[in-house]
């Protein structure tokens, strides 16, 4: 992507973060983070342990209010909007792939995707065509009806990136989405989020501690401290 047609679809301003441990004693976890991604970009954020990386990426996601400071999202201000237009941004706007995988256990690859699109308004019939779609995709297309016990952890992480991508949101955001691969199945999973963000141009936002998750990137965020290192908007 050149300079010019790089359009912000995420951006951080300014952001401060507080945790309350007593009554005079407070972790600092974010101290005037900022940051912009650009629409169809695939960008890592990486920094020590404790730098305030999940606490940005909650705040990212409309999970979390800042203290202070600004969450923008395609154009709109989203940090200071309500509960209910913030959980249909969360579910329209925002898909998340966690470390942990997050499926309900109980439902089918098939159902885990179906919800998150009928909660973000789709018919049964729609959810499930959806679903099927992006299982395929990920290349699940023969495993539509295991429970989640019945993958490996690969295949469970498929069928969460097959969730994140069910409602076409403006940006996916992963906290580690590979940290609980081995390292062969982390390079799969990587390679597929960089093959839909190339087909779909998908913008995707990648906490990892890995370095190659950050090489396969277009660009790596330096976190340190609760703020972000020089080169963020490069
Ligand atoms: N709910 C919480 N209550 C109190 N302190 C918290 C809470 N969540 C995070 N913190 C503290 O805020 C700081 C930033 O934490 P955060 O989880 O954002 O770091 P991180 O960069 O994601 O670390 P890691 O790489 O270990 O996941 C840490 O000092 C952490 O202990
Ligand atoms: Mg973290």
């Amino acid at each position: 992507m050149t300079g010019e047609d790089r359009k912000t679809i995420l951006e951080a301003r300014n952001l401060h973060k507080r945790y309350q441990l007593g009554k005079n004693n407070y972790v600092h976890a974010l101290r005037g983070a900022s940051l912009e991604i650009f629409d169809g970009e695939m960008a890592a954020i990486m920094g020590p342990s404790g730098s305030g990386k999940s606490t940005m990426m909650h705040i990212l996601g409309c999970l979390d209010r800042p203290d202070e400071g600004e969450v923008w999202l395609a154009g709109r201000r989203v940090d200071n909007l309500g509960g209910r237009e913030l959980t249909a941004i969360r579910s329209r706007e925002i898909g998340f792939v966690f470390q942990g995988f997050n499926l309900i256990p109980t439902l089918s690859a098939l159902d885990n995707v179906a919800l998150a699109a009928e909660y973000a308004g789709a018919s049964r019939r729609q959810a499930r065509d959806l679903a099927k779609q992006e299982l395929s995709r990920v290349g699940l297309g023969e495993r539509l009806d295991h429970r989640p016990s019945e993958l490996s952890g690969g295949e469970q992480q498929r069928v969460a990136i097959a969730r994140a991508l069910v409602n076409d949101p403006a940006v996916v955001l992963g906290d580690e989405p590979t940290g609980d691969l081995d390292s062969a199945t982390s390079d799969e999973i990587v390679s597929m989020l960089r093959r839909i963000n190339e087909e779909k141009r998908t913008t995707f936002l990648l906490v990892t501690h890995n370095p190659e998750v950050g090489s396969a990137c277009d660009r790596v965020i330096d976190m340190r401290d609760g703020i972000v290192g020089a080169g963020a908007t490069s």
